[in-house]
């Protein structure tokens, strides 16, 4: 069976000190995650190693940076590298969320070459996809998606795509309150999978997650990840919340 992941993404949000007592809450929740489980922390660079160190040793807990560059390392003041990331052990990287191509010009082209220097030094992506309100307006989404896709990691051959995660966020539904409906999440992630299909053939098409985000909370995420193709959550506001967080991570697939 595929992963099943609850993805927090504190985006750029909360004081160290709020980060580890968010952290400390949850750990202390009941939580249950089986083995093909996980849940992930996407938190600003600054907490990586407090994150890693308050979830050291907890089973099926990972963390994850919410960006890297697409270059080893050298003179690229402020960017993080894969080098930095794999030096403190942390082995996700959340990559072309929409507010980093929205506000930092993150082109497809851009996005594969970072997929790129991820699988060279084993770090797995959790590549963002998903359209504007615009684009769904018009219908066109599944085409925008494609492109997306296709842009970004079809050069990739079928053992490379199997090292990614992919996140399906349509831009409409993130931080708006207004979340796509577990339909609309199931048809997209069908769409998205049946691409990836015709391309790589079923089987690994079938192996890759592919996890819903845009104003996922507790009193919504089992209804969405109950959907075939939905493989669990991209999680930003809910996420800050410890109980909300618990829940949604309890609301995953078994
Ligand atoms: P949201 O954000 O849950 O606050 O809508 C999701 C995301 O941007 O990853």
């Amino acid at each position: 069976m595929r992963k099943q992941i609850a993805a927090a993404n504190w985006k750029m949000n909360l004081t160290l000190q709020e980060g580890e007592q968010l952290l400390e809450d949850i750990i202390s929740l009941p939580h249950q995650l089986s083995e093909n489980q996980e849940a992930v922390f996407a938190v600003p660079a600054p907490y990586l190693m407090m994150a890693q160190q308050k979830l050291r040793g907890k089973e099926n807990f990972s963390v994850a940076a919410q960006n890297c560059y697409s270059k080893k390392n050298g003179a690229y003041t402020g960017e993080i590298s894969v080098d930095i990331l794999g030096s403190i052990d942390v082995h996700y990287v959340v990559l072309g969320h929409s507010e980093r191509r929205e506000y930092f010009n993150e082109s497809n082209a851009f996005l594969a070459e970072k997929i790129n220097i991820c699988l060279l030094n084993n770090i797995t992506p959790i590549f963002c996809c998903g359209e504007p309100l615009a684009i769904r307006e018009a219908g066109t989404q599944n085409e925008y998606v494609a492109k997306q896709l296709q842009e970004s990691l079809y050069h990739l051959n079928a053992d490379q795509l199997l090292k990614i995660v992919i996140a399906y966020e349509p831009i409409w539904a993130i931080g708006t309150g207004k979340t796509a409906s577990s339909a609309q999440a199931q048809e997209m992630h069908a769409a998205i999978r049946e691409q990836l299909a015709s391309k790589y053939g079923k089987e690994t098409a079938d192996c890759i997650s592919i996890l819903y985000g845009g104003s996922v909370k507790s009193s919504n995420a089992a209804e969405i990840f109950a959907q075939p193709d939905v493989d669990g959550g991209l999680v930003g506001g809910a996420s800050l919340v410890a109980n909300e967080f618990v829940a949604i991570i309890n609301a995953l697939k078994k």
